[in-house]
């Protein structure tokens, strides 16, 4: 079985229990990032990785979302959740690291804690780039692995249970990704201590 055959099998195992397991930190911190995230989008909008559809009550309704995720059993419990939420959202079945979309595709492109799992995230983040019109705005909630010494290292010996429980790395280093993704004006700010961040990146392609 191929990597990423892995970590999809893995997020369909972790469909039943995901929102259960996610509950403490949705209210110590998530849920308040979710919704500032909501403020910056416009127009057409891909989220990318919707898993079971957190972020859908918060949508606003002069945007138009389509969703996207590689694990059918997160998008089913995303499906539930536009119904109960009442909110119009096209869920597609897509790997991230292959999308089906043109080029220009996106006025924005959003990511809550999605670039710990996406097998290559470098590729993933070259077809964020590649869908975002030029000019289009890319907004990440992520964590990544912390600077802090000690921390660091927890998170690396951590790690493992992460990805055999979820498939989510909590050792990634994220910003490292994306600037080796191309892109250049990256605007990052610390939400949680130097692990969970919001990253704003301004997709200029055309120019150097
Ligand atoms: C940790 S969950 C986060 C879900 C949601 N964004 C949230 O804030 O709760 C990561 C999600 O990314 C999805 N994912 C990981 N790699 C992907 C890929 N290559 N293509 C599409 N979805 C992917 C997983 O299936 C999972 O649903």
């Amino acid at each position: 079985m191929d990597n990423n055959e892995k970590i999809r099998k893995r997020y369909d195992r972790a469909s039943s229990f995901y929102d259960f397991f996610e509950q403490p930190m949705e209210i110590m911190t998530l849920k308040k990032w979710r919704t500032e995230v909501m403020r910056e989008l416009h127009g057409d909008v891909l989220e990318v990785g919707v898993g079971t559809g957190k972020n859908i009550q918060y949508y606003p309704d002069n945007i138009n979302v389509t969703a996207i995720d590689f694990s059918e059993k997160m998008l089913e419990k995303a499906r539930e959740k536009s119904e109960k939420y009442n909110k119009k959202v096209k869920l597609i079945h897509m790997d991230a690291q292959n999308m089906k979309f043109p080029d220009n595709n996106f006025d924005c492109v959003f990511t809550t804690c999605v670039f710990c799992s996406v097998p290559d995230p470098v590729k993933g983040l070259k077809e964020i780039k590649r869908v975002c019109k030029d000019d289009g705005k890319i907004i990440m909630i992520e964590h990544e692995r912390s600077e802090n010494k000690v921390v660091g290292l927890l998170m690396d010996m951590f790690n493992p249970l992460t990805l055999n429980l979820y498939g989510a790395n909590i050792n990634r280093r994220t910003v490292d990704n994306i600037k080796n993704a191309g892109f250049t004006k990256i605007e990052v700010t610390n939400l949680k201590g130097d692990i969970l961040k919001k990253i704003i990146i301004h997709n200029f392609k055309n120019r150097c």
